[in-house]
C-alpha cells in the first residue's frame, strides 16, 4: 500500500494513498488537522477530491467520459435517456421489464399537483425559467412530504421537472398548459407539452425526439461539477432530494456553468448582428482588459477535447440537414472553433469548445427559446444529481460537508458605541 510522506515543522507524517479503479490517486488528508494543526488550501477545489464515487469517470487529458463504465459515445449512439437515467441511478442497465415499468412510472408521475399551477400564474412573464424551475422543485416537499419513499421521489422529480419546464414556457407565452399523456415517451411528452396548441394537431417529430434524447444523454452526469457538488453539499445536511436538486438548479444557472449555453447563443447572435466579424471577438477574448470570454470554451477538467462537444458538433450537422435548417450561427461557431484552436492563446491554455458550445444550436433547431437552454441542461442533469444524492445517502460514512478556511480578517477588536466612534 503506497503512502505519502509530509515533512512539516521538522516532523514527518505518513499519509495513506487512495487509488480508484481507473488508477486515479489521492492523498488522504482527512486527519491532517488533527495530526498537524494544518489544513490544506485549494481555492476553487481544483485539486480536492470531495468524495469517492462509482457513478462517472472522466479522463480530462484523454477526453474520456463514462457513465457507470459505459462510454458516452456508446450511450449517445445507442441508448434512450430514460434508460441512461436508470443506469446512473441504479448502477445497471435496466432489463426489458425494468425499463417498461420505469417508463410507465415516469409518465404516471409526470402530472404536477393542480394547486401548483396557481404558482405559475404569479410569476412575472419575464421570469427566467431557471428561477421558476428551482422554486417549483423546492416546493415539491410541500406536496409530497413523504421523504422516506426515496424511489418514488426519484421518479417524481425526474418526471415532474419536464412538466414544470414546459408549463413555465406555456405561461410565459400566454398559451394554455398542455398536460402530459401516459402513452407518450419522456421526450415526446416534453415536446408535446412545449409545442402543442389547441389550435392545430401536433405530431411529435422523430428527428426532434432523437435530437433531444442525445442532448439529455450527454448532459446526464459529469461527476463533481459545481451543481453536483452543490447537490451533495446541501444533501449532506440530510436535506431532502427535492431541496438538494433545487439547489443544484440554482448552481447550474450561472454563466460559468450551465448558463453558458444561453450565453453562447447570445454571443453568436451578437457576432452575427455585428456583421459576422468573429476574429474581433477572438481578439477581445485574448485581451485581458476586455473582461470578455469566448463562451462555450474552456473546461476545468478537459484539457484536450470535450467528448460531448464532439458528439454535439456532429449532431448539429446531421439534425440541421434533416430539418432542412440553415443556421448562420453554426457557421460562425465553426469559424470561431477553427480560429481558436489554431491560436497560441487558446492552445497554450488548452481551451477547447465545451458541451455548451454546440448545444444551443441544436436547441434552436428544436424550437426551444434561448432562455430555456439552461433548463434543458437541468432536465438532462437531474438523473446525475439524483444518482449522487442517492450514493451519498447510502454511504454509511456520510458526514455533513463542512470545509475549513484560513481567516484573513481583523484580529480581536473591542466594540465602540456609535456615539464614541470618530
Ligand atoms: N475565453 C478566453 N479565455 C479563457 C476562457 C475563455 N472561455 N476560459 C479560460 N480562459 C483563460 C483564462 O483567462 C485564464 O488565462 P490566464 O491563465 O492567462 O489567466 C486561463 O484560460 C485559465 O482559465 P480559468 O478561468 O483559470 O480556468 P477555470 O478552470 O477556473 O475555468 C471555465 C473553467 C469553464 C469556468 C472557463 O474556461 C470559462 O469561464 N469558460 C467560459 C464559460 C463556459 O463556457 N462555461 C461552461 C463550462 S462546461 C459546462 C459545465 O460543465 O458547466
Amino acid at each position: 500500500m503506497a503512502t505519502a510522506k509530509l515533512i512539516l515543522d521538522g516532523k514527518e507524517y505518513e499519509l495513506s494513498v487512495i487509488e480508484g479503479t481507473e488508477g486515479e490517486k489521492a492523498i488522504d488528508i482527512s486527519n491532517l488537522r488533527n495530526q498537524t494543526g494544518y489544513i490544506t488550501m485549494d481555492t476553487g477545489y481544483a485539486n480536492t477530491g470531495s468524495c469517492k464515487s462509482a457513478i462517472t469517470f472522466i479522463d480530462g487529458e484523454k477526453g474520456i467520459l463514462r457513465y457507470r463504465g459505459y462510454d458516452i459515445e456508446d450511450l449517445a449512439a445507442n441508448a434512450r435517456f430514460p434508460e441512461v437515467a436508470y443506469l446512473l441511478i441504479y448502477n445497471h442497465l435496466p432489463n426489458q421489464a425494468e425499463l417498461s415499468e420505469w417508463r410507465r412510472q415516469l409518465t404516471l408521475h409526470s402530472l404536477v399537483h393542480e394547486s401548483m399551477l396557481n404558482f405559475f400564474d404569479h410569476f412575472p412573464p419575464t421570469a427566467h425559467p431557471m428561477s421558476i424551475l428551482s422554486a417549483m422543485v423546492a416546493s415539491l416537499p410541500a406536496f409530497y412530504p413523504d421523504m422516506d419513499n426515496v424511489d418514488v421521489n426519484i421518479m417524481r422529480v425526474l418526471a415532474k421537472a419536464k412538466t414544470i419546464a414546459a408549463i413555465s414556457y406555456k405561461k410565459s407565452i400566454g398559451e394554455p398548459v398542455v398536460y402530459p399523456r401516459t402513452d407518450y415517451s419522456y421526450m415526446a411528452n416534453f415536446l408535446r407539452m412545449m409545442f402543442a396548441t389547441p389550435a392545430e394537431p401536433y405530431e411529435v417529430s422523430e428527428v426532434l425526439e432523437n435530437a433531444l434524447n442525445l442532448l439529455l444523454i450527454v448532459h446526464a452526469d459529469h461527476e463533481q461539477n459545481c451543481s453536483t457538488s452543490t447537490v451533495r453539499m446541501v444533501g449532506s445536511s440530510q436535506a431532502s432530494l427535492f431541496a438538494s436538486i433545487s439547489a443544484g438548479i440554482c448552481a447550474l444557472s450561472g454563466p460559468l456553468h450551465g448558463g453558458a449555453n444561453q450565453a453562447v447563443i447570445e454571443m453568436l447572435e451578437k457576432i452575427h448582428k455585428d456583421g459576422g466579424d468573429y476574429k474581433k471577438y477572438v481578439n477581445m477574448a485574448k485581451d485581458k482588459t476586455s473582461n470578455f470570454r469566448l463562451m462555450g470554451f474552456g473546461h476545468r477538467v478537459y484539457k484536450n477535447f470535450d467528448p460531448r462537444a464532439k458528439i454535439l458538433k456532429k449532431a448539429c450537422d446531421e439534425v440541421l440537414a434533416q430539418l432542412g435548417v440553415k443556421d448562420p450561427l453554426l457557421d460562425i461557431a465553426k469559424n470561431l472553433e477553427e480560429i481558436a484552436l489554431s491560436d497560441e492563446f487558446f492552445i497554450e491554455r488548452k481551451l477547447y469548445p465545451n458541451v455548451d458550445f454546440y448545444s444551443g444550436i441544436l436547441y434552436r433547431a428544436i424550437g426551444i427559446p434561448t432562455n430555456m437552454f439552461t433548463v434543458m441542461f437541468a432536465l438532462g442533469r437531474i438523473p446525475g444529481w439524483i444518482a449522487h444524492w442517492k450514493e451519498m445517502h447510502e454511504d454509511p460514512s456520510l458526514k455533513i460537508h463542512r470545509p475549513r478556511q484560513i481567516y484573513t480578517g481583523h484580529r480581536k477588536r473591542e466594540f465602540v458605541p456609535v456615539w464614541q466612534r470618530p
